[in-house]
């Protein structure tokens, strides 16, 4: 019986039935028997560049060789650390912005809520604690993620959460609109926005949501937090989301893309509202971060990565997957058991499953991304009635017909 405690898994059927996933290249991994799937979701939508990529490996050992690891808590820092920030910050959508480097998203989401709700304590107006979070949100299970939590039940059985969250429908400008008003504009510290919903089952924001959402924001003089975990770093054809849609967010999360997952990273992006009063003469010690932080070894992998995404010009290839994914789901609508899809911001989508069959067998996704997984495409269930698309940027022609023809083979096994 395995000693791995999985995230996200129910033990009891996961403990004697491990996928063991042993080696990947470009859009493939292989498993334990020795078997090639194609990796449709880019691991957890992380690995923009594709596996196996020997540059990112070689930066890492050099930077090892010189210097492994070493923290940047107070006055030390390091160069990758130094590098990476600059060059993110260079990115972002707002100039002069600052970057706080973490280990991963949630960790991210939770700087971001902590420095939110900070900013406004140094800022004279302490009163401002709360945040508006959306229906399908996933932001991470650290304890703001887990209560920023828009999917039912990743929030549950865990007793009382972080005070102040206000859940709004994800689809409506209006709800957001109607809970600054209930609230008072002037208790809002912030709003958390994926510019498209992922984990909670690819939902891009309506036509017009996120400038409104922006514009009401500013307006009640709160902070707009562009969660882009997953957006971020070329999957929606721009450095980030916020780029593409000129969101200029006051504070922007993100981690997978920046380092591909070679190395687990993540970081937060504020703008100069946000970092001035930190970095003000007398400013109080911001009593926040993480051993990791700016870790050389992770941030030698992110600059590299950065290196092959500028090089290879990802955003401009997940502009042109963009609208390739959107005819390739459409030809998977004559399938009995598809419903629809949602996708056309970005590479990445979700196959809808029918909802007729859906009603009459709820574990009708686990079936489907399994029997798919069988024919040797790697999916996964999300939102409920879906099956996760998001695969390396670095996809051939051959390989994306090889995917599509992977999950209508999966599909007809099940009918
Ligand atoms: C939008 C978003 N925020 C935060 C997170 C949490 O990131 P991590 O799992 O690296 O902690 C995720 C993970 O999928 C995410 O999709």
């Amino acid at each position: 019986m395995t000693s791995l405690w999985h995230p996200f898994a129910s033990m009891a059927a996961v403990v004697n039935s491990e996928l063991v996933i042993e080696r990947g290249k470009g859009v493939f991994v292989w498993d334990s028997t020795g078997k090639q799937y194609l990796d449709a979701t880019a691991s957890l939508w992380y690995c923009q560049v594709g596996h196996g990529r020997t540059e990112i490996v070689e930066a890492m050992r050099t930077q090892a060789l010189a210097l492994e690891a070493y923290h940047t808590f107070g006055d030390f820092a390091n160069p990758p650390a130094l590098a990476l920030a600059k060059r993110v910050a260079a990115m972002s959508p707002n100039p002069d912005s600052k970057v706080f480097l973490t280990s991963g998203g949630s960790d991210s989401v939770d700087t971001a809520a902590k420095i939110a709700r900070r900013y406004f304590q140094l800022t004279g107006e302490p009163e401002r604690t709360v945040l508006i979070t959306r229906s399908w949100a996933y932001h991470g299970m650290h304890g703001y993620g887990t209560s920023l939590a828009g999917i039912t039940g990743n929030a549950d059985g865990i007793g009382p959460l972080v005070p102040d969250v206000v859940l709004v429908p994800w689809d409506s400008a209006a709800a957001v609109a109607e809970a600054i008003d209930r609230v008072g504009a002037d208790r809002i510290a912030g709003f958390f926005c994926e510019p498209v919903i992922g984990a909670g089952g690819v939902r891009p924001a309506p036509e017009g949501y996120l400038k409104e959402t922006r514009a009401m924001t500013a307006e009640a003089g709160a902070l707009y937090i562009a969660d882009e975990v997953i957006t971020g770093f070329c999957r929606t054809g721009d450095w980030f989301a916020s780029n593409r849609f000129s969101l200029e967010p006051d504070l922007l999360t993100f981690a997978k893309g920046v380092t591909s997952g070679y190395l687990p990273a993540g970081g937060v992006i504020a703008a100069p509202r946000v970092w001035e009063p930190f970095y003000a003469e007398g400013a109080p010690l911001f009593r926040h971060g993480y051993t990791y932080s700016g870790h050389p070894t992770v941030a030698a992998a992110g600059l590299a990565n950065l290196d092959i995404m500028e090089r290879e010009q990802l955003s401009a290839r997940a502009l042109h997957w963009e609208s390739k994914l959107v005819e390739g789901l459409d030809s998977l609508m004559d399938h009995p058991l598809v419903g629809g899809h949602r996708s056309g911001v970005g590479f990445l989508g979700a196959l809808v499953l029918d909802p007729q069959r859906l009603a009459a067998d709820p574990d009708l996704p686990v079936k489907a991304y399994k029997a798919v997984r069988a024919r040797g495409v790697i999916s996964r269930a999300i939102g409920g009635d879906a099956l996760q698309i998001s695969p390396p940027l670095t996809i051939t022609d051959g390989e994306f017909e090889q995917m599509l023809a992977g999950f209508r083979r999966g599909l007809d096994d099940l009918t």
